[in-house]
Parts: C-alpha cells; structure tokens; sequence
C-alpha cells in the first residue's frame, strides 16, 4: 500500500496508515469467516448442487434458523470479496459458486484442504499468539507454544491423539497437491531403486510416489506413534524411528516439510544423517528436499507474505525457520554435500535436490 496521498497532506496520510493498520488487524476476520465456511460444509453444498445456488436454498441445505440467513449472507459477502465465490443469477436472483480457492475445500476431492484450515485456525495454534510479550522478554530457549502451554507442540501432540490425527490429516490434504508437481518433476524420481521419506507422516507423499513409480522400494520413516497404525503394500513400508539418531538407507531420501520444523543446528543433525543413508553400499545417491525459499527479489510480495507467515508460524510453534536460497545453500555445504539444484514446485514450495 502507497502511504503518499494525492494532495500530499498529513492527513491523508494518516487516513492511509490508519486503513493500512486496520486492514491488517481485522485479517484475522477473514481467516476465521473462511473457517466457519468450512465447517459449514458450504462447498460440499454448493458442488453437490451441480449448478450455482441461491441464500435461500443454502440456508435450507443447511437448516439454518431464519435469523441466521442474513448472518450467513453477510460472511458471504466478505468471502466473495475475497475471491472464495462468485456470484451470478438465478431467474433474477443472486447464486452463488465455488471459486478455485473454495474448490479446494470441497471434502470428497483428493485436493481437499479444508485440514489445513482446522489445523492451522485451531485454538492449538492460535491461543498461544497472547503469551507473545511475556515469550519477548524472557530468555529460556522456549518456543512460543512452550511459553504459552508449559509444553512443545510435539509433545501435545504426542499426548493428545485427536490432534495428532488433525495434524497428520493436515499434513496429508497438503501432500495432495504434490501429485500435480510429481508430473513436473517426475524425473528426480525416475532411475531410483528406493527411497525413504523421512518425517514422512502418514505417507501421504510416498503414496504418491508409490503409485506413479510402483517398482521402487518406499519406506516412509517417523516417529514410532505415527506410523504405529498405518498399512503399505509390498513396495511401501512404514519404519518408526527417531531421525537424529538413524536413517534407513536407500538411494533417496525425502524430506518434505521436515526441515523447517527444525533450528540450524538440529537441520544439520538431519541432513548429516540422510548424508549417511545415502551413501550404502558404495554407492551416492541424493536427497530430496521439499520446503519453502524465501526470494524476496523473485517473488511477487503475496507470495512472499505467505513464505514469511510460514516463517513465523514454524518459529513459534517449533523454533524452526523458512530459509533464503543462501541460508539453504549454507546448510547444504555445512551438512557436507557438494551439490544442489533449486526448482520451484506446488506454487509457494521448492524441491532441492541435493547431491554428495
Ligand atoms: C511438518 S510434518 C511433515 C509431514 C510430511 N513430510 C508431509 O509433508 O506431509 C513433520 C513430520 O516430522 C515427524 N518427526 C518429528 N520428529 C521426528 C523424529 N525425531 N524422527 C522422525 N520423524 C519425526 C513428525 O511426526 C511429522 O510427521
């Protein structure tokens, strides 16, 4: 947003700045409209509809008391503002129809991300926002969500079994797009014998990978609890682990999503170990990096308004961090590999193959 005025004066700027801090403040509204959307089921309703719909039947649909069908027209407004839908006419009424962006909340679409909004709007992840100053002016080497709850986002999690499974669905709906970006980048995959995802959740990737390269050999490896309930086939297997300690071996090693959870230090860690499972039986093999690069320059500021949000989201919660190419480059030649290639993948994501 421009802050110099038409008629240069210090109260038109004023009004700017002011509509500038507002408009950031009240963000939040957008973010939690879009959530009550979702848990409403509005796009399952809309798609189902097969044809763009009016207020009054999706009132119906949703067996909305009467009072609340102004309420509901309104939070449509401001999403149709937003671009999550369109509006068009039924014999002279206003209907309403799914945008790109809705349609990525319909349930029954392998694209869904209706988790990622449960995960990310969840009080889990949003309460600990208030604890920011008291976490500013200490110095105990917490996270934020540590300073807010007295406890790491992982361990919650691990305690917490509901949460575990939204935060693995999450993860999951994520790794869907990446089917769209394996057609692109299916050649990183291609001559490979076998491959382990590390930090590799409930497969949602490896599955991807499994389907589209049935003959390589996939192990998806994370912590014991989560994988402890999953199946694979002959070629997919689930190994629970500890990645700071061992890596199973094989010819690639995948880190999607994995390495921003984690601080400078502890990436090392990681990265030296997938260096070790790499390198059996004499031969060298590659690891596959699937996270954000920050570029600034490149970028158009949307796209970097989401890159740093991430950012912000991984230091709070795990003390983890978005890199720079640079920054990536450090830890790439740090962790002792020689090599690596940077492409853009999934609109905001990048895939870094880095070689011994
Ligand atoms: C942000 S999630 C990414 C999941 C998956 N790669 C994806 O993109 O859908 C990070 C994963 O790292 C796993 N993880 C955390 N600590 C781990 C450890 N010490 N060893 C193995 N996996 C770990 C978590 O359980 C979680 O599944």
């Amino acid at each position: 947003m421009a802050f110099s005025s038409s008629n240069g004066s210090e109260e038109s700027e004023m009004y700017h700045a002011q509509i500038h801090l507002y408009k950031h403040v009240y963000n939040f509204v957008s973010a939690m409209a879009l959530k009550s959307v979702m848990e409403l089921g509005i796009a399952d309703i809309i798609h189902n509809n097969g044809k763009p719909i009016t207020l009054s039947e999706l009132a119906s649909s949703l067996k909305l008391h009467p009072s609340k069908i102004s309420v509901l027209h309104r939070f449509l407004r401001l999403l149709t503002h937003n671009g999550f839908f369109a509006k068009t006419k039924v014999q002279e009424e206003e209907a309403y129809v799914l945008t790109p962006p809705s349609k990525l909340l319909i349930t029954t679409k392998p694209t869904c991300l209706a988790p990622i909004v449960k995960g990310a709007l969840h009080s889990s992840s949003l309460d600990m926002w208030h604890s920011s100053k008291k976490w500013f002016t200490e110095d105990k080497g917490l996270t934020l969500y540590e300073t807010a709850t007295n406890e790491s986002f992982w361990a919650f999690l691990n305690g917490n079994h509901d949460s575990l499974i939204m935060f693995q669905e999450a993860m999951a709906a994520d790794s869907h797009m990446f089917k769209l970006a394996l057609k692109e980048c299916k050649h990183v995959f291609e001559n490979l014998e076998s491959l382990v995802d590390v930090g590799g959740g409930i497969g949602g990737v490896t599955k991807l990978i499994n389907e589209a390269f049935p003959h390589m050999k996939c192990i998806v490896f994370d912590q014991p609890q989560v994988v402890a309930n999953c199946s694979g086939n002959e070629n997919l297997s689930f190994v629970g682990g500890d990645m700071f300690k061992s890596i199973p071996s094989a010819d690639a090693v995948l880190l999607k999503w994995v390495l921003h959870d984690w601080n400078d230090e502890l990436s090392l860690k990681i990265l030296k170990n997938c260096k070790e499972a790499i390198s059996h039986k004499g031969k060298k093999g590659k690891v596959i990096i699937i996270d954000i690069a920050i570029d600034e320059e490149s970028d158009d500021p949307e796209l970097t308004e989401l890159k740093l949000d991430y950012d912000l989201v991984m230091l709070t919660m795990f003390n983890g961090k978005e890199r720079g190419k640079k920054e990536w480059e450090n830890l790439i030649y740090e962790a002792g590999f020689s090599n690596y290639k940077i492409t853009p993948i999934c609109g905001f994501k990048s895939l870094i193959e880095v070689y011994p």
